[in-house]
């Protein structure tokens, strides 16, 4: 990781300086760094966001990967689906999370509709994440389908991250929240997983599928697997943030675990707030100013 020499030409962005945790080293992460670690057996991390704030604290604790999902549909814009999720609403997310990141790799995810068509539309689509969002790589769901796209891309300068097995995009062509490749489908997932590396993906999502259908995708395709809901087998994880901080509330997915209450640390931290208020404790004398 250490061959990387400053950038040219009286660049603004040096690299970051030393956590103040005294964590990882600040070097941003490149796509060739997951390589590295897989290579050398170690796992990596990545979490959705959306803004700069999650953004900058989930590059501070050390995730490698962040990832402005169309996941956002659901936890930004309140659809029930990320179909409805367009590149005008992803774009000002992708670019805030840009803007808050001095590490971790910003991946912009294409929402649907926006690559499927043809190669071209999924350079054009790619090429605004790139530019207006500042994403360092863009990601897409599909497999041999879409392996024209991915190659339309990688050979024009964006290095693209593939989403196999549950693809929630075509939740409704796929009978809605289905754990994919099991048994034989096993064959499918495979063959989709050399496709998108052939064609130049970096890295690939695989998404609610059995353990041994991702051990032995991670063992065969050669690029780094990124699990959610794929096992312990994977070279990273991922998952969605407002369901591993406990932000959304309700049923949430068997595959994710929960690593804080955010829901019940903001209805606590609102109440008070609003006796305080009624009750005429907020402002103190501190919060206010004299004459
Ligand atoms: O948009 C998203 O959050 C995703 C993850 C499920 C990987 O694609």
């Amino acid at each position: 990781m250490n061959d990387e020499q400053p950038p040219p030409y009286g660049t603004t962005q040096p690299d970051a300086p030393a956590a103040a945790s005294g964590g990882p080293t600040r070097k941003r992460i490149r796509t060739h760094h997951l390589q590295q670690m897989r290579e050398a057996g170690e796992r990596f991390a990545m979490l959705t966001t959306y803004d700069q704030y999650t953004a900058g604290i989930f590059d501070s604790a050390g995730i490698e990967v962040l990832l402005v999902g169309d996941s956002a549909g659901n936890n930004v814009y309140g659809y029930s689906t990320t179909v409805p999720v367009t590149v005008d609403q992803l774009i000002p997310l992708t670019a805030a999370v840009s803007g808050a990141v001095t590490r971790a790799l910003v991946v912009g995810d294409l929402p649907f509709g926006s690559y499927q068509a043809s190669p071209e539309q999924a350079y054009l689509t790619a090429a605004r994440f790139m530019k207006e969002g500042g994403a360092h790589c863009v990601k897409l769901e599909g497999g041999v389908a879409m392996a024209p796209q991915i190659e339309r891309l990688s050979q024009g300068g964006i290095p693209v991250m593939a989403h196999l097995g549950f693809t929630p995009q075509s939740e409704h062509a796929l009978g809605g929240y289905r754990v994919q490749g099991r048994g034989d489908a096993v064959e499918a997932l495979l063959a989709d997983a050399r496709a998108v590396r052939d064609a130049g993906a970096f890295a690939v999502v695989l998404e609610m599928v059995p353990t041994e259908a991702a051990a032995r995708v991670t063992a065969e395709v050669g690029i780094p697997t990124i699990g959610i809901g794929a096992g312990v087998e994977c070279d990273g994880q991922v998952l969605v943030w407002p369901d591993a901080f406990g932000l959304r509330t309700g049923r949430i997915p068997r595959f994710v675990k929960q690593y804080a209450d955010l829901h019940g640390a903001l209805l606590e931290g609102a109440r008070a707030f609003a006796d305080d208020v009624r009750n005429g404790t907020f402002p103190a004398p501190e919060h206010s100013f004299e004459s």
